[in-house]
């Protein structure tokens, strides 16, 4: 993992690396259970070089924290690796340049849980595992189980809001705390069961 964020931090595959401070490859424990994946770092996370350090961060910690998980539990990181200016959502071109780094995170982290968090992370993991993408609203909380290579170990994706839509949508709080606690009974259920 340490050799792959080397590899992120010279990364020229497409036009972010012009504007970006720091790569942000993300962050956690290897292997880990569980692996949340953003949309792309904000400004904050691109001064720094670390993912979720601004206001959805500090969203994120208090529910990870609300079902009994640290961030140093978990795997954070995003789908783009820099940030797009003005945190606009990045491009069709730029995710698909990025997404390898993600790809080859999964397979080093092989986590029990996938999380992609917001319609972007979601449509972008659909994607990358043929699974049909009709809407944000109809895939929300539901279970995928897919594998990342054939014979692989089963993962689960669960779709949940992203952390930044209370800062636009402040009833959406409680829709996303359900999310999280969906995420817990998830990993609940899946701990025990033989892989
Ligand atoms: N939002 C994201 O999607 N990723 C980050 O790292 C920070 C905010």
């Amino acid at each position: 993992m340490a050799s792959l964020a080397n590899r992120i931090s010279t990364c020229r595959r497409c036009d972010l690396c012009a504007s970006r401070a720091r790569t942000v490859p993300g962050e956690g424990p290897v292997p880990c259970l569980i692996m949340l994946i953003g949309e792309g770092p904000g400004r904050k996370e691109d001064e720094s070089g670390r993912p979720f350090v601004g206001r959805a961060g500090a969203i994120l910690s208090g529910l990870l924290r609300d079902i009994g998980l640290s961030r140093e539990e978990v795997f954070i990181t995003s789908v783009v690796k820099c940030r797009p200016p003005g945190n606009r959502a990045p491009k069709r071109e730029e995710i698909a340049s990025c997404i390898p780094y993600l790809d080859q995170q999964i397979a080093l982290l092989s986590p029990l849980i996938l999380v992609p968090m917001g319609r972007i992370a979601v449509s972008a993991i659909f994607g990358r595992y043929g699974i049909p993408f009709p809407s944000f609203k109809e895939v929300r909380g539901r279970r995928y189980p897919v594998r990342d290579r054939e014979g692989g170990p089963e993962m689960v994706i669960l779709p949940v809001y992203h952390p930044a839509v209370i800062t636009h949508n402040p009833p959406a709080r409680s829709a996303l705390e359900e999310d999280f606690r969906r995420l817990a009974e998830c990993l609940d259920g899946l701990q025990g069961k033989d892989r």
